[in-house]
């Protein structure tokens, strides 16, 4: 959340900040700002998208700057608390993600000598913190300083009136330097750079960092200089772009099938020669801990394990994993989180970690924090995802679980070779199932259509198919803004059947497995109180057509590998409602693409 991005070269920086903060827009849209250095700094910050800063903007002259789209948490979306910060005298320009939590003493401390504030937000507090410090002193030196004075999480750019560099510094929010020839940069996440650079330097926890045009300088949190060689990003700046399509999300969604391919790229060969990183490993049982989209997957990843491994499975929500009581079995715990900066997921991971317990991340970002706090990462490599609806990176994290599940079975001798074998042969069908349903985009689109006018949408499934109900539902509420609520088809009789009616059509995802015929009562159930019904089914289900009113058709698919067809399914489903109802898709009101915050 928040986007943060800074420039020290010789071209003019004011385009280049406009240009990298677009791309971190998914971060955070409700304010957006710029400082560029010249005799003093100048601010320039609006309330609203990066395109009304755009065109609010005069045309400023300055090689060296800083600027932010920001998430609001501390403060309304104003364009007063919108960053940067410059403190009292002009001097010194501040951009942050994270919060500062004692900023409400340092806020009385700094007012009692004299400062004053603009604005209700904690990040200001940091450009007077930095002001008071700066003097004639080096930039690096005076945020140092500063820096021991706030608690909190952050990723600071601070310029300062008449010095060509930028200073960053970083604790638990994610930054990144972008290295370039006559100039660097700052960023909160490598695809604001691709255009740019493919050359970055990750800044780890407590670190501080100085860019000017022709330097990096990387020092700890003792003042001592570290040397850190630049890393190539393996994404272009094509994969961070929409490439023609009207939306992030659904160029992501047609990806999909490639992702998948990708993800599955290698790792089968891996899972065959039983080269498992978790030989040895003394744990009898699984806990998968996540949130949101995440969670969903870890909830499909759970059935899956207790399948194949034949291996007792826990899920948890991270904010609730962190503050509940330790088990007395040690598992093995498995974070998923796709940017792998969800603070509530890091701190699980930390807490996994201080329980004694093994770790292992389903991560998609390269270097993301979360890589630094877990014993294992299984990356799963979806490429950028920007729209804020997690979609690729979803389905990838489906196939790291199928994996992951196979190697707990082989390893547990819970499934024998020739059921791995037919495993592995269904994970390879898999990318061609996925595009059976992206060919069908037109008649999902249309269906769409029909029922784009509801207010409340039901979800519902069984086993496996359960989770993809919670996550048609969280997709159709996050970006169409009907009400969705996903639920297990069995649970709706105990209380959600209350809510039923003409107006609230129920989207069934059908299996052909032993739940079948429940689920079937189920959608009769729902008929009867006046609901349509549209099931998501496999083409083999002669039947299905007599029960429900409308029909999406998955590619006949084994049961336990038809999650993968029927969520992208609802994706464009979701998609296609949320366009029909003129929604702002890839950035949908009041959420961030990745959470940084408790
Ligand atoms: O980056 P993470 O996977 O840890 O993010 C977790 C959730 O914030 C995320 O999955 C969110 O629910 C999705 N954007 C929903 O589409």
């Amino acid at each position: 959340m928040c986007g943060i991005v800074g420039y020290a070269g010789r071209k003019s920086a004011q385009p280049i900040l406009l240009d990298c903060l677009k791309r971190l827009e998914y971060r955070g849209y409700d304010s957006a700002g710029m400082a560029v250095v010249g005799d003093g700094v100048r601010v320039y910050k609006t309330k609203g998208e990066i395109a009304a800063l755009e065109s609010e903007m005069p045309a400023i002259e300055g090689t060296v700057g800083v600027a932010h789209t920001r998430w609001a948490t501390q403060g309304r979306p104003t364009s007063d608390n919108a960053h940067p910060f410059d403190g009292c005298r002009n001097q010194v320009a501040v951009v942050h993600n994270g919060i500062i939590s004692n900023f409400v003493e340092l806020r009385d401390a700094l007012v009692a000598g004299g400062h004053e504030f603009s604005s209700d937000t904690d990040t200001e507090v940091f450009a007077h913190l930095v002001e008071e410090e700066l003097g004639d002193d080096e930039l690096l030196d005076a945020v140092g300083r500063a820096l021991k004075r706030v608690s909190g999480t952050y990723a600071f750019a601070v310029v300062s009136s008449g010095r060509d560099e930028v200073v960053g510094a970083r604790k638990e929010s994610p930054l990144v330097v972008g290295v370039g020839s006559g100039e660097n940069f700052l960023a909160s996440d490598v695809t604001a750079l691709l255009k740019y650079t493919d050359r970055v330097i990750y800044v780890q926890d407590g670190e501080l960092v100085r860019v000017t045009p022709d330097s990096v300088t990387i020092v700890d949190a003792d003042g001592n200089e570290v040397e850190r060689e630049a890393e190539r990003v393996a994404w272009s700046l094509e994969d961070a772009e929409k490439g023609g399509y009207p939306h992030f999300m659904l160029k992501e969604i047609f990806e999909q099938p490639s992702a998948i391919h990708e993800s599955l790229l290698g790792r089968i060969d891996a899972v065959e020669a039983e080269s498992s990183f978790l030989n040895g490993s003394p744990f009898s049982s699984v806990k998968i801990v996540a949130c949101g989209t995440s969670y969903n997957a870890g909830l499909v990843g759970k059935y899956l394990i207790e399948e194949f491994a034949k291996m007792p499975v826990t899920t948890q929500i991270s904010s609730e994993y962190r503050y509940s009581a330790p088990a007395r079995e040690n598992p093995l715990v498995v974070l998923v989180t796709q940017s792998g900066e969800t603070l509530d997921t890091i701190a699980a991971a930390r807490e996994a970690r201080r329980r004694g317990n093994r770790t292992v991340a389903i991560v998609n970002v390269v270097g993301s924090a979360i890589t630094r706090e877990v014993d294992h990462v299984i990356y799963t490599r979806a490429g950028p995802e920007i729209g804020v609806a997690a979609t690729k990176t979803f389905v990838t994290q489906l196939i790291a679980l199928y994996l992951l599940a196979i190697e707990l079975g082989s390893q547990g001798k819970a499934i024998t070779a020739h059921a791995k074998r037919s495993i592995i042969s269904q994970l390879r069908n898999l990318p061609r199932a996925v595009q059976d349903v992206l060919n069908q985009a037109d008649a999902i689109e249309a269906l769409a259509g029909k029922y784009s006018g509801s207010r409340d949408m039901f979800f519902i499934g069984r086993n496996i198919h359960y989770p993809i109900a919670l996550e048609g539902a969280l997709k159709t509420k996050e970006i169409s803004y009907i009400h969705g609520e996903g639920y297990p088809a069995g649970e709706l009789k105990h209380g959600p059947l209350a809510l039923l009616s003409e107006e609230s059509p129920v989207v069934a995802v059908v299996a052909k497995d032993h739940t079948y015929e429940k689920i079937i009562g189920n959608i009769s159930e729902v008929s009867a109180r006046g609901s349509p019904v549209i099931a998501v089914a496999t083409e083999d289900d002669t039947e299905i057509e007599k029960f429900a009113d409308d029909v999406i058709y998955l590619r006949e698919t084994s049961p336990l590998f038809s999650p993968v067809p029927a969520i992208v399914a609802l994706q464009l489903w979701a998609y296609y409602l949320a366009r029909a109802r003129g929604c702002p898709i890839d950035k949908p009101r009041n959420i961030a693409k990745t959470v940084t915050v408790e």
